[in-house]
């Protein structure tokens, strides 16, 4: 499967990239936005952990450094100070491919309409712009997987708020509103995909230098993780959102009526998704306001797949 990613690769991006590369995707291209990181160091983890695989001949494409309407956050807190986990890899020196984000995006959808795959697993804004410019863009592509949201759940980035559309929630409501089938795979279901001890264990024993580079990105995410989940381990948002482009038949889906909060002084940023089962579900996953989300998986064979990607 041909697919672009939009990142902003911190620790669980580039976990994405090494579950992608691990399990067959055809990597096109990766666009950057800002979110865990100034975009700036994001393109530079994306290019990083690219060459580190032997990807080198996939180009990066620098995009939005900031929200549509709201100030610059980042998450160093929660990825580190470079965005990897402080580990002192050493950076990439290839360029950043010329061509930015969202015009790349548009580029790439008219050259093979029908034939690529957006996985878009930080704040939303440049595939907002690519709408923006190209409204024809969800004819163009074949699918679209987004990490985001947190529907019935608490959030991250705020109590209510998940940070990929806390960090741009104009972005995410254009996104929504888009006619396309949109999966988002929110917090819900990858707060549910926490690596359980073996595994944990298989991936820090495994002399596979994709493990050895995982197992140096985790340490820090690990170090987050453990007294929110209670042991030394992590879960997997971004490989999750890929895992599901590459193999959407590892879940079962539900159609929601969605919609992002905006003006709310406590909860804009918050994911609204129409639970309640009242009416009859929506049934037309491309009208506006509708997306998918994931309603069971199979988190074993998930977690397969991402241990195998890892060689561990
Ligand atoms: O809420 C988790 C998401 O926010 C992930 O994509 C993580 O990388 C951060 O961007
Ligand atoms: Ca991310």
């Amino acid at each position: 499967m041909a697919v672009i990613l939009d990142c902003d690769t911190g620790i669980d991006d580039a976990l994405a990239i090494l579950y992608a590369a691990g399990n067959g995707a055809d990597l096109t291209a990766c666009t950057v936005t800002h979110g865990n990181v100034p975009v700036e160091i994001g393109t530079r983890n994306t290019l990083t952990i690219l060459d580190r695989l032997g990807l080198t001949h996939v180009p990066v494409h620098q995009g939005a450094a900031r929200p549509i309407a709201q100030p610059l956050a980042t998450a160093e807190l929660v990825h580190g100070q470079d965005g990897l986990g402080d580990t002192g890899i050493a950076a990439s020196t290839r360029a950043a491919a010329g061509t930015l984000a969202a015009a790349e995006i548009v580029r790439l959808a008219r050259d093979r309409p029908g034939e690529l795959t957006l996985v878009a697993v930080g704040p939303l804004t440049n595939v907002a712009l690519a709408l923006l410019l190209e409204p024809a863009l969800p004819a163009l592509l074949a699918g679209v997987v987004v990490m985001g949201g947190a529907v019935g759940v608490p959030g991250n980035a705020s109590e209510l708020g998940e940070a990929n559309v806390w960090h741009d929630p104009e972005a995410a409501q254009l996104v929504i509103d888009a006619p396309w089938d949109v999966v988002f795979v929110g917090l819900e279901i990858t707060m549910r995909t926490q690596l359980p001890a073996p595994a944990i264990e298989r991936i820090a024993a495994s002399a596979d230098p994709r493990a050895r580079l995982a197992w140096s990105l985790m340490q820090h995410y690990l170090d987050v993780y453990e007294p929110i989940l209670g042991a030394r381990t992590c879960v997997l948002h971004d490989p999750l959102a890929m895992a599901l482009a590459l193999d959407p038949d590892l879940a079962t889906y539900r159609l929601v009526a969605a919609s992002v909060e905006l003006r709310g002084a406590r909860t804009r940023g918050q994911l609204v998704g129409d639970l309640r089962g009242y009416d009859p579900a929506p049934a037309d996953p491309r009208a506006p306001g509708v997306i998918r989300i994931v309603d069971t998986l199979d988190i074993p064979a998930f977690h397969a797949k991402f241990l195998a990607a890892l060689g561990a």
